[in-house]
């Protein structure tokens, strides 16, 4: 596999859409509240809006989209909530992979699967072998995830392919062992809902993303929504370490740069 290029050992072309958004879908529990619903009913109306945002990646021409759907800090929620969740997520992929897989959409799954029924593990593998071989949309589920498992992970995993690492490495060497090494660093990262942190997402791949924050909760969120953010993103100067008036300087010989990918590491 290729290796792909990171935001702090060169600088990544940048876009007027982004190649990677990352989404904390939050406000489920506060969105069922305001109606005087079981928090359940909001995590229900939640997965009609991935449904949206996954297809308006793909008219939208985004290749990669990542969903956080469950934290390795989320087991700290009632039981029934938790077995809810479960459930929810197993019915969604017996319902849902098909019609990703007609789409060209590509499922994955990123997190500890360990603690899941082996039913939901099944089903996983099941979507993720049936829709190996799209590359329309790159939809990866963070499930069980967390950004520092992720880590810990991928030291012992470098750890133990290469012993000698022992004495010394770079990033390149862990950012290989990543869950997500597949994927570019996201260029856009979304929450909804209203809070204002990572709460243990991917620690080492927004390292350089823009950050968009919006007080609408997850189930409302939705395509117009998506464009909002992606209108929002490409007003950012994303200067990586770089003065503006570098980037300027960078830009007038390649005529403006903005409309198209531009490859200035
Ligand atoms: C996000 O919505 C869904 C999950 C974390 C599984 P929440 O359930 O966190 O909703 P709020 O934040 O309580 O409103
Ligand atoms: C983050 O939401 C995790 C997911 C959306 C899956 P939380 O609702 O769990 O985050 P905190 O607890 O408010 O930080
Ligand atoms: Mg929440």
């Amino acid at each position: 596999m290729s290796r792909l290029p990171s935001s702090t050992e060169a600088i990544p072309a940048t876009g007027d859409v982004p190649r990677h958004v990352a989404i904390i879908m939050d406000g489920n529990g506060r969105w069922a509240k305001k109606r005087l619903l079981p928090r359940i009913a909001g995590h229900k109306r939640g997965v009609e809006s991935v449904r949206d945002v996954v297809s308006a990646c793909i008219s939208r021409g985004i290749p990669y989209l990542t969903l956080f759907a469950f934290s390795s800090e989320n087991w700290r929620r009632p039981a029934e909530e938790v077995s809810f969740l479960m459930g929810l997520f197993m019915r969604a992929l017996e319902e849902e992979v098909s019609k990703l897989d007609r789409n060209g959409v590509r499922f994955r799954v990123v997190g500890d699967l360990s603690r899941f029924d082996p039913k939901l593990v099944e089903l996983i593998a099941r979507g993720e072998a049936q829709t190996a071989a799209n590359d329309t949309l790159n939809l990866t589920i963070a499930a069980n995830y967390g950004g520092r498992w992720d880590l810990v992970r991928a030291v012992e995993r470098m750890l133990a392919a290469q012993p000698d690492k022992r004495a010394g490495f770079v990033e390149a060497d862990l950012a290989q062992h990543l869950a997500m090494s597949y994927a570019p660093e996201p260029d856009l990262f979304i929450r909804t809902g209203g809070e204002q942190r990572i709460s243990n997402f991917l620690l080492w791949q927004l390292a350089y993303s823009e950050f968009y924050f919006t007080d609408m909760l997850w189930p409302d969120f939705g395509a117009a929504a998506l464009e909002l953010a992606i209108a929002s993103y490409r007003e950012r100067e994303r200067r990586f370490g770089r003065t503006s008036e570098q980037l300027k300087g960078d830009k007038a010989p390649a005529g403006g740069g903005r409309e198209t990918w531009q490859q200035d590491a």
